[in-house]
């Protein structure tokens, strides 16, 4: 309040002292008022974000290929690492881990691949009391048992689980009628129209252009897994075309296309942990077009995660049999068939390609650290994370 109120009382006091004396002389006093007036605002603005960029550094050594070509280079991402361009509050990304002493970042990121590495850091080097120390991953922390044994504190949370500080998931869907602020690019939706941005999935012809089969794509071949030894059994009783390493099938097409051409998706996750829903059954599939058949954690769980009535869950059949039963009943009616895209209507799916760089997401990041002053550390982070089955 008080500089600006200063800068312009004195502008005021310089505009009346001007124009009285002035005047006559010179009639565009008053626009070198509004000029004077205006820089005093923009200098205001300028100085106060300056004041309130907050530094984020993910804490690496760039030692695996995700974390040095992915995040920090951005390769796989056409050069692009984070931007906040778009975001309403101002945040710096860095990979320099020469700023953590040099710069003393609001949020010190650690990556699940770099977990390997015990960072040489406890409690005692945080280099200020405001500083959040944050864990970041959209993996399951089955396949990585390092994440947990880290005797790290963490203060915030970056990760699928939807009770994460910053939830980094694999997609989510929102009302059509909201005006959405995406600001990440990388988000893309097949079935949107420019036009009047309804859903331009197309019931009719998708149910009689798309073939009446699973596609599957699998590249762990162990058929001991639970995964791998229901898909097995559902063969059986129902067609499922797989395709990857373990498969006489090899892809002609690009991938992409081949999601667009099957009824049906087999979206079997790896590990079976709340809130575990990932781009199989997101991006693979419902962005697609396709029914996401799932296996992960329990169907109360996907019902809070993905569209209503958009997937058919394993637990909701006695046998595979009864499955492969329903299955035959969608591919054969359309008004079956038409109950599971119905949610396209009123709701649009927001999931990203790759799920690397989130501009979105680091937009959530930095408008918490803006806005959440409130101290929390996990004090059983363990405890938190490892809630699988
Ligand atoms: C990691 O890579 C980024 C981008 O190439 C670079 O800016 C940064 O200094 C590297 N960090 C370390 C610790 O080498
Ligand atoms: C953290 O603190 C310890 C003990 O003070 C020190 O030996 C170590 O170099 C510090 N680590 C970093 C990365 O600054
Ligand atoms: C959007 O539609 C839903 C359901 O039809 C309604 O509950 C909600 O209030 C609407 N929101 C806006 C912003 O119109
Ligand atoms: C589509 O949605 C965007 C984002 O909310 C909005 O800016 C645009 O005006 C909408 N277009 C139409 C035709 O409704
Ligand atoms: C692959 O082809 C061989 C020989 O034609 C056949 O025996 C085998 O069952 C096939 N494997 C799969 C996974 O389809
Ligand atoms: C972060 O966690 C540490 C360790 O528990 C705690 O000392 C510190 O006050 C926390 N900081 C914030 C800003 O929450
Ligand atoms: C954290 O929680 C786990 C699981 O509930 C428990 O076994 C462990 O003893 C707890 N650790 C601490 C330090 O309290």
């Amino acid at each position: 309040m008080s500089i600006k109120t200063v800068l312009l009382t004195i502008v005021q006091y310089v505009c009346i002292w001007r124009n009285r004396v002035f005047t006559l002389l010179f009639g565009f006093t008053i626009y070198t008022c509004i000029y004077l007036f205006l820089i005093g605002h923009l200098n205001i603005f300028r100085y106060n974000s300056n004041q309130s960029l907050a530094l984020i550094l993910l804490y690496t050594h760039n030692h695996s290929i995700k974390t040095r070509d992915n995040i920090c280079r951005g390769i796989r991402n056409g050069g692009h690492i984070v931007h906040f361009d778009r975001c309403p509050k101002k945040c710096e990304f860095s990979c320099r881990i020469e700023d953590f002493k040099e710069r003393s970042p609001s949020a010190i990121l650690f990556f699940a691949e770099d977990f390997y590495w015990s960072f040489h850091l406890s409690n005692q080097n945080r280099t200020s009391f405001k500083q959040r120390w944050i864990f970041w991953s959209w993996e399951a922390p089955i396949h990585h048992p390092k994440y947990t044994k880290s005797h790290l504190t963490f203060n915030w949370t970056m990760t699928y689980r939807q009770d994460s500080d910053i939830v980094h998931s694999y997609g989510r869907y929102i009302f059509r009628n909201l005006s959405y602020t995406i600001r990440d690019y990388q988000s893309n939706d097949y079935y949107l129209s420019s036009h009047n941005n309804q859903s331009t999935f197309n019931t009719r012809k998708e149910f009689s252009f798309r073939k009446n089969r699973i596609l599957w794509f699998v590249s762990n071949c162990n058929t001991r897994t639970k995964r791998n030894e229901i898909a097995e059994n559902l063969k059986k009783y129902f067609h499922i075309d797989q395709y990857g390493k373990c498969s006489n099938l090899t892809i002609k097409d690009n991938f992409e296309q081949l999601l667009f051409n099957y009824k049906f998706y087999l979206a079997f996750e790896n590990a079976y942990c709340r809130d575990y829903i990932t781009e199989k059954a997101f991006y693979n599939s419902l962005a697609h077009g396709s029914i996401p058949i799932v296996l992960g954690p329990n169907e109360e769980n996907y019902k809070n995660i993905l569209p209503p009535n958009s997937f058919i869950h394993i637990d909701q059949f006695k046998n595979l049999k009864n499955l492969a039963d329903r299955l035959d009943h969608v591919s054969n009616n359309i008004d079956i068939f038409s109950f599971y895209h119905q949610w396209r209507i009123d709701y649009r799916l927001l999931t990203w390609k790759s799920n690397y760089f989130i501009d979105d997401r680091f937009c959530d990041l930095c408008i918490k650290l803006h806005d959440d002053l409130t101290p929390k550390s996990y004090l059983n982070f363990s405890r938190w994370l490892n809630q699988c089955i």
